[in-house]
């Protein structure tokens, strides 16, 4: 079965076509017109997304080599993002997926942006269920008991920043200018700044920042209190004179970050004993994360550890269809009333 898939819950637009689990191309545009605001605005995302959306599919068609009127009779259905995320980001894409689905008269499918992340795993290679999946981006945070295509049990999530918008805070507060463009026109994120910078020059041990403790707090992690240290100790230092500590604190910072995380996994999979783990989200990329994820399977706390490829990490449209086609190859597809929203999950069938 190939399957549409569209993503737009947030500052990327993004189309694909999955066979199965096999992507058969994939397209994503990042929006660069926030850079100046430090953050995502909505109101802009949404501009934008109205302002590409038709360009992008009409891309994706010739890349295909089919053109688009003839794409009904390619694809067996469409997969669209209706939550979690930006409202007007999202009905852009619902809106579209809408039109195509009633022009090409093919089932529609409203896909959970979460659930997604947690599949886009099986997109990498097969995990049999029940796994552990994480999620770490820049919007959020969780570890969940994948039990089956449509039910994930969330243990815990952050009760405050998400990790992704903690590395884009504290670049930011330091000066590490994030979301840079370089000059090979790719765009660098503050997080993946913090990771060179630790990798190449600071001492993750020189400062022991607040981890959010896990025999008190449960699977939930908090970044708020850890942004807030890193900011403090950064004062410190810059009242006595000794400005240049940034590689430390930010390697301090990625380290209590990461392994907020990393525990809980183990814990989770000592305490289930389910070892196999699959991730998504733009933070996965970090090297330390990596390091510490491929530390708990030499150790044997995991079996399996399932880290998809950059491009399946951060958002994008191919775990969207993945994620479809498990749901339409079933018979399931959504009414033409289907709405969206910007927090409710769908978690189907839980
Ligand atoms: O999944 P994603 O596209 O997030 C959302 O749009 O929500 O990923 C973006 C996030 C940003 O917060 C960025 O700082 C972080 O992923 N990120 C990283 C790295 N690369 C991207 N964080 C830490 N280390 C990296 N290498
Ligand atoms: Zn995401």
């Amino acid at each position: 079965m190939r399957v549409l898939g569209i993503e737009s819950s947030c500052d990327e637009c993004s189309f694909a076509i999955v066979e199965d689990t096999k992507i058969l191309k994939m397209i994503v545009y990042s929006q660069l017109e926030h850079q100046s605001y430090g953050g995502v605005v909505p109101e802009i995302a949404s501009r934008v997304h109205i302002q590409y959306i038709s360009v992008l599919y009409d891309t994706l068609c010739k890349k295909i080599g089919i053109p688009s009127h003839k794409m009904g009779d390619y694809i067996d259905g469409i997969a669209v993002t209706v939550c979690p995320g930006l409202s007007g980001s999202l009905m852009v894409g619902l809106n579209f997926a809408k039109g195509l689905a009633a022009v090409y008269e093919k089932p529609l499918v409203g896909i959970d942006h979460i659930q997604a992340h947690c599949y886009s795993g099986q997109l990498v290679e097969p995990i049999a269920y029940p796994y552990i999946g994480v999620v770490v981006s820049g919007g959020h945070t969780l570890i969940a008991i994948v039990h089956d295509y449509k039910t994930i049990e969330i243990k815990g999530s952050s009760i405050d920043d998400a990790c992704g918008e903690a590395f884009e805070k504290i670049a930011r507060a330091l000066h590490l200018a994030p979301s840079s463009k370089m000059s090979d026109d790719t765009i660098i994120s503050g997080g993946a700044i913090i990771d060179m910078l630790a990798k190449e020059e600071g001492d993750m041990f020189a400062a022991d920042f607040p981890v959010y403790n896990m025999k008190k707090y449960g699977y939930n992690v908090s970044y708020s209190g850890l942004k807030t240290a890193v900011l403090h100790h950064r004062e410190k230092y810059w009242k006595k004179g000794i400005p240049d500590t940034s590689a430390n604190i930010v390697a301090s910072f990625q380290r209590a970050a990461i392994i907020m995380i990393t525990d809980r996994i183990k814990q989770l999979a000592d305490e289930s004993g389910i070892k196999r783990v699959a991730l998504g989200g733009g933070v996965v990329c970090n090297s330390y994360f990596r390091d510490e994820l491929m530390a708990l399977q030499t150790s044997g706390h995991i079996t399996q550890l399932v880290i998809p490829p950059p491009s399946l990490c951060t958002d994008n449209a191919g775990m969207i269809a993945g994620l479809g086609n498990e749901y339409l190859k079933r018979g399931y597809a959504d009414n033409a009333d289907i709405g969206v929203s910007a927090r409710n999950t769908l978690y189907r069938g839980v």
